[in-house]
């Protein structure tokens, strides 16, 4: 059975002080839940968030991560790093990193084989932009994204495996895919790792929504069977709206 997960990805914001006080406030109002809840503070917030929460069932995850196990790579961080300060679960793929950081399917391939070789779990983000669902190639380009980066995978890494399905032109803009379109697409993605793979490994993988996700589309969007969750930017940044989504799930 797939787990079902909200997670914030706090991108670039909150300093140390900011960050320890939002876990505090999500960690002791955190509503009862069977999802697994996660957040995604900053590299240097990740050891402080880590302890404030170390009595807490949410997990700190991290942004990103460099493929190499160490060396010239001014201001990366590698999977032991991460792993040093706690952490067991990295974000891969987000389209930020893909758009300004020239992060090809090719370096995310090798960034996952990385992070899975250190039994870190993969959240694996992915997703068309406007122009490819206005052209009406968003499957292919998804389909695409899915392959370059992880079906040279073995059949057991895939435990280790979330799917992050961004639509970039939904990201931080307010405009949700609707939760119609979140599911066709979700139902998309399984039914192409089924083909790769099979339906044991499609039905077992959480397929999370990531796009503008708000307290007042959450419970339509995560009410769609093949979504498991949702990855949260802007909203995971204030406790009473992220709390809300939570609750959603
Ligand atoms: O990784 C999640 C993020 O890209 C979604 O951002 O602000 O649209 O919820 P937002």
């Amino acid at each position: 059975m797939r787990s079902k997960i909200v997670a914030g990805n706090w991108k670039l914001n909150k300093n140390l002080a900011e960050t320890e006080a939002l876990v505090t406030e999500l960690s002791s109002k955190l509503p009862n839940t069977s999802a697994e809840v996660m957040v995604a503070p900053s590299f240097v917030n990740l050891a402080g968030a880590v302890r404030t929460l170390e009595s807490s069932s949410i997990e700190v995850i991290a942004q990103n991560m460099h493929f190499a196990e160490n060396g010239a790579f001014t201001g990366e961080v590698s999977a032991d790093m991460l792993i040093g300060v706690g952490i067991k679960t990295v974000i891969i793929g987000h389209s930020e990193r893909r758009a300004y950081f020239g992060e090809t399917d090719e370096i995310l391939a090798k960034k996952v084989s990385a992070a899975l070789a250190k039994n870190l779990r993969v959240m694996f983000c992915f997703g068309e932009e406007l122009e490819d669902r206005k052209s009406g190639n968003h499957f292919a380009v998804v389909a695409a994204q899915l392959k370059n980066a992880l079906f040279t995978l073995k059949a057991a890494d895939w435990s280790n495996i979330v799917l992050a399905y961004e639509p970039v032109w939904a990201i931080g803009t307010g405009e949700t895919a609707s939760p119609e379109q979140a599911q066709e697409m979700h139902a998309f993605i399984r039914k192409t790792i089924t083909e790769a793979y099979d339906a044991t490994i499609a039905d077992n993988v959480s397929i999370l929504y990531g796009g503008s996700v708000k307290p007042s589309n959450a419970v339509e969007i995560f009410s769609k069977p093949d979504v498991d969750g949702g990855l949260i930017g802007g909203a995971s940044l204030v406790a009473e709206d992220f709390l809300a989504i939570v609750k959603a799930i």
